[in-house]
């Protein structure tokens, strides 16, 4: 393979374990939370056994409505990193990438949106209602452009498969576009990556109000000790009408049962906290302090990972040096074929 020949333009690439190649990201803007759990961690964390997986610490991303909070970010990569091992991803198995440490991210968004029509961004719902909710201090070019920086994040390992929660699926749509039509200017070079609607769950705040989300102060967090669990349960929404234990309970949409059905193992008790609920033969307290216990059983294993790679720091760093080596080594690969599709000379491909 030379530079500058289209002939020589490599096929498709297929991973070298065989397995298809998964990508899928979180923006560090704090420690992860129960709600990251339901809706994510857990799905990746048996996915990780299945697929070649990449995990993704969005920091160039977070910038997007937090460029005023650099630090913030810098010290939640290493924040989401600890969560990441804490609930069981394996950095031997899967690949943790921090973005910034692979600036091939930078590139390649910025190539392919020479190729993007600005309607592709103008129609897209989940930009679109982000935008409504930014103060116009906030809307900024980098941020209108994120999700082609997502487009980036996907293509550059060539993934097979995203796995996200239905927010992001017009950013996996677009990046589908894309892709197709990038192989058909250029030749091909990149999979369509699909959406893997997983079994993934999403957890109402504690206010009840909302899905959980740190701007709304409604989180349990997946570093939170036993006392803070106990203290946000024991305050948590619940039916609002019951004023005393004997006036009958609602269940559903209620935040209490939600929360039991997602970390209490026994179902026995659960069911029969249900039954009494509705009957007005149970009060909230008791109901409230099985599920602090339930929660705190849940978090216990996760917090006890937490803490060994806490005293470990070279141990995280392990895990973010080597994710970042793997990464760089598939995005130059991907660099490569990009630059010799599109007949872009460069540096980089003419001294291999
Ligand atoms: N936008 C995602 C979020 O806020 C994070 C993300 C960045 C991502 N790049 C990605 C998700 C690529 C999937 C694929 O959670």
């Amino acid at each position: 393979m030379t530079a500058n020949s289209p002939a020589n333009t490599p096929p498709k690439s297929r991973p070298t374990s065989g397995r298809p190649r998964i990508l899928t990201g979180i923006r560090p803007t704090g420690a992860l939370h129960l709600g990251h759990y339901v809706g994510a961690l857990k799905n990746w964390v048996r996915l990780q056994d299945e697929y070649e997986c990449y995990f993704l610490i969005a920091d160039y991303q977070a910038l997007g409505d937090h460029f005023h909070e650099i630090d913030l970010i810098r010290e939640s990569v290493i924040e989401v990193t600890l969560d990441f091992l804490a609930v069981g991803l394996d950095p031997e198995k899967s690949t943790f990438v921090v973005q910034s440490y692979v600036p091939e991210h930078a590139e390649l968004a910025m190539l392919l949106s020479f190729i993007t029509q600005l309607g592709m961004l103008e129609r897209n719902p989940t930009l679109k209602a982000e935008l409504d909710s930014l103060p116009v201090t906030h809307r900024t070019v980098g941020f209108y452009n994120y999700p082609m920086s997502q487009v980036a994040d996907i293509l550059l390992p060539r993934a097979h498969l995203v796995p996200v929660g239905e927010d992001q699926a017009p950013h996996v749509e677009m990046t589908r576009e894309v892709a197709r039509k990038f192989n058909r200017m250029f030749g091909e070079v990149f999979p369509e990556p699909q959406t893997l609607v997983g079994e993934v769950g999403r957890l109402v705040g504690t206010d009840g109000a909302g899905k959980m989300s740190k701007s709304s102060g409604n989180v349990i967090m997946l570093s939170d000790g036993e006392a803070d669990v106990n203290e946000k349960v024991r305050s948590m929404f619940t039916d609002p009408r019951r004023v005393r234990a004997d006036i009958p309970g609602r269940v559903e949409g209620n935040p209490l049962f939600e929360y039991h059905d997602a970390f209490n193992p026994d179902t026995g008790q659960v069911d029969e906290f249900k039954e009494r609920y509705r009957a007005g033969k149970v009060g909230d307290v008791e109901v409230k302090k099985a599920l602090a216990l339930a929660i705190n059983r849940f978090l216990d294993p996760i917090r006890e990972r937490r803490e060994y790679y806490e005293q470990r720091p070279g141990l995280v760093e392990d895990a973010i040096i080597s994710g970042a080596e793997r990464a760089s080594a598939i995005a130059s690969e991907t660099m490569i074929m990009v630059r010799d599709a599109m007949r872009i000379s460069s540096y980089t491909s003419t001294r291999r």
